[in-house]
């Protein structure tokens, strides 16, 4: 308890309005210093006397901080909480929340984006077009791939593979999705998707576009041995979590031209990205922004501000992750 006599809550990195003021109605909010290291060590101590953290997908919050005695929560503000190990909070009886929902327009707006811009060089002719190098059109400039009436592999279809597939009815695409859960048949009808195995996606897909967690079953899920059975013309797009792909497998294969580009927003060793791909023309880079909108930022903070505030407070927050914690 802080001499306030409200819970104290550790805040890992500034959030979004109202999530600030939802949090201090409930609690005494205590920033993380931005000089410390996101390392466990340090974070252990800064939570030390918390009840709850509120941890963004950079922090890592395994066993040493979900030991911290009389930690309750861990709030993630995100969808993803591969930063979490929720085994171990379970076994500490601390709580861990996510951000589910809010984001999946803005994520599927971004993965459609990522594929558009690198099918159609948006940033490669920008950049030639800022440096005076447009002397005029030219029949063979700058030429692309077609997207519209394209076969899209969609590797998961949950919320956010689902609004990709939404989208691709308007680019009048033919839908392939790789997921271990089907959908139901009405669903699939609803989105022209079909269900296929894996290699079968590879095999026959113009774009691939991936919207899996990171779990040890899906690291590193596309290698050598999957970008072998892609087409040469075909571009890989990922917004869900880098090590979902084998980075130095897609840059070899990418320099054998195996592959025709890819679009990404996240990396295998984030903030890190690979030499490889940063001297790639027919690669688009973003700095893991998928969800960047205002308002879905803004909505990811009131909500785990509003998780983190209702289990301060006694109670089940909303998007509890482990519930046998609290029945
Ligand atoms: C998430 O929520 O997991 C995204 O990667 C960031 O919005």
């Amino acid at each position: 308890m802080s001499t306030a006599g409200k819970p104290r809550v550790l805040l890992m990195h500034p959030i979004l309005d109202p999530g600030p003021a939802i949090l201090a109605e409930a609690a005494d909010v205590i920033p993380y210093s931005p000089d410390l290291p996101l390392d466990e060590a340090y974070i252990r101590q800064a939570a030390e006397g918390c009840v709850g953290i509120v941890s963004q997908l950079m922090d890592p919050i395994r066993e040493a901080v979900l030991s911290t005695p009389g930690l309750k929560i861990v709030s993630n503000v995100a969808v993803g909480f591969d930063n979490i190990d929720v085994a171990a909070a379970t076994g500490h009886k601390v709580m861990v929340t996510n951000t589910p929902g809010v984001l999946d327009d803005s994520t599927s707006d971004f993965a459609f984006t990522l594929l558009m811009a690198t099918a159609r060089r948006v940033v490669e002719a920008d950049y030639f077009t800022r440096q005076g190098k447009f002397r005029g059109w030219a029949i063979d400039m700058m030429l692309g791939t077609d997207v519209y009436g394209a076969t899209l592999g969609i590797i998961g279809i949950g919320r956010i593979g689902r609004g990709v597939a939404h989208r691709a009815k308007g680019f009048n695409m033919r839908v392939l999705y790789y997921d271990p859960n089907p959908l139901t048949p009405e669903a699939e009808q609803q989105l022209g998707a079909t269900r296929v195995d894996l290699a079968r996606l590879l095999v026959e897909s113009d774009f691939v576009s991936v919207h899996v967690p990171l779990t040890p079953e899906t690291q590193h899920m596309l290698s050598t041995q999957q970008f072998d059975q892609m087409k040469r013309s075909a571009i890989l797009i990922n917004t869900s979590r880098g090590p979902v792909i084998d980075e130095a497998a897609l840059v070899a294969a990418l320099d054998a031209k195996k592959l025709a580009g890819a679009g990404l927003d996240v990396y295998e060793r984030e903030p890190a990205v690979h030499p490889g791909l940063i001297r790639m023309p027919n690669v688009v880079l973003a700095p893991h922004i998928a969800s960047a909108t205002t308002r879905t930022r803004s909505e990811m903070s009131a909500m785990a501000a509003r998780n983190m505030a209702t289990a301060v407070r006694g109670g089940r927050p909303p998007n509890l992750l482990n519930p046998e914690v609290k029945k």
